[in-house]
């Protein structure tokens, strides 16, 4: 299908403080949050992103939302460049477009009535007044929440987590956008809601032919709801492909280690046990060449020299890693 989304090789640099030192040396340390970052989200499908915290994740969801503007490379939706978006073109992508946030708790003003708050987007986009009312008993419906005369005139703190985020995902669908990130949607959530919030955003998804972005650093989850994954590491995507075939016969040394950790009960363990040692380096300081290096068990002396592409591998995935990895 059509790409909904296409993203070519995009940089997103922090500015951290400088020393004294490094300012005597003219030297400007960055945080370098995404280094090239390329792919494409076919309208209608759902994608999931993994990786540890820290590797750039939700960096990338805010761009490709236009939170905030990437240092190079570009990011177009529909065919149209995100960079060049202001005045009613930026209006329009903001109402096709919509982030559901990890923390329902953060996510909404704590003084507004939920009604205000579901009603927030419609205002910011200039629907109508007359039909507010209409859209949000419509979008309250959509996340089971039938009963919402219930709802309308109390505050955040007074409902549960499980129906903050029903909320928060009924204040993403009001303007009844076409593409959705959501970042770490479950994860602040006690684990008896969870399967039930995410059945729903399955169901939600299918029923009004969404295209999705799941950010995750938990690949039980993304299996769950997405037909394919993107695995980033440090900044870079390391390996992209179906997800069954990611978890069940991951290639790239990194999401061997990372389905190790997690185990999944048909997966080829025989394959994929590939432990790594410490921890995520700063991204501010990563390795030369590839930057899963100092922790790969498989590293020889081209990967310090040379960053891998990536690249088509066995299995319908695409992987950067110099080795042939069947
Ligand atoms: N606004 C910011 N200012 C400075 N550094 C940031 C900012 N946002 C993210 N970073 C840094 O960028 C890197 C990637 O962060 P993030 O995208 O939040 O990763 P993830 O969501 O995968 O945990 C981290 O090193 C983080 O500290
Ligand atoms: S390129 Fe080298 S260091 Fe990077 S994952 Fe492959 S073998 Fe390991
Ligand atoms: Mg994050």
């Amino acid at each position: 299908m059509a790409a909904l989304v296409e993203l070519r090789g995009v940089v997103k640099h922090f500015p951290v403080a400088r020393s004294l030192g490094e300012i005597v040396r003219g030297k400007r340390p960055a945080v370098r949050a995404l280094d090239g970052v390329s792919f494409d989200v076919g309208s209608g499908d759902a994608v999931a992103i993994v990786g540890e915290s820290g590797c750039g994740k939700t960096t990338l969801g805010r761009l490709m939302l236009k939170l905030a503007e990437p240092t190079g490379g570009s990011i177009a939706f529909d065919g149209v460049a995100l960079g060049g978006l202001s005045g009613d073109g930026l209006r329009d992508f903001r109402r096709q477009a919509q982030l559901v946030f990890q923390n329902p708790f953060d996510a909404l003003n704590p003084r507004f009535t939920i009604y205000r708050a579901v009603a927030e987007p419609l205002v910011n986009a200039r629907i109508d007044k007359a039909e507010h009312k209409d859209r949000i008993e419509k979008a309250f419906r959509r996340v089971h929440l039938a009963d919402f005369d219930r709802y309308f005139d109390k505050y955040p703190h007074q409902l549960s987590g499980g129906q903050l985020q029903r909320v928060v995902l009924a204040r993403a669908l009001v303007l009844a956008p076409r593409f959705l990130v959501a970042d770490e949607p479950v994860s602040m959530l006690d684990v008896s809601v969870r399967a039930g919030i995410l059945t729903l955003m399955r169901e939600i998804r299918e029923a009004m032919g969404l295209t999705a972005v799941y950010i995750s650093h938990d690949l039980a989850l993304v299996r769950y709801l997405c037909d394919r994954t993107l695995v980033m590491y440090l900044g870079r995507i390391v390996e992209d492909g179906p997800t069954e075939a990611i978890v069940r016969r991951p290639r790239h040394p990194y999401t061997r280690a990372l389905v190790a950790a997690v185990p999944v009960p048909d997966a080829d363990q025989s394959r994929i046990a590939l432990p790594i040692k410490g921890n995520i380096p700063d991204s501010s300081e990563p390795p030369s060449g590839c930057h899963f290096r100092d922790r790969c068990p498989l590293a020889f002396a081209r990967c310090a020299e040379e960053a891998p592409a990536l690249r088509e591998a066995a299995g319908g995935h695409r992987v950067a890693c110099h080795l042939e990895l069947a």
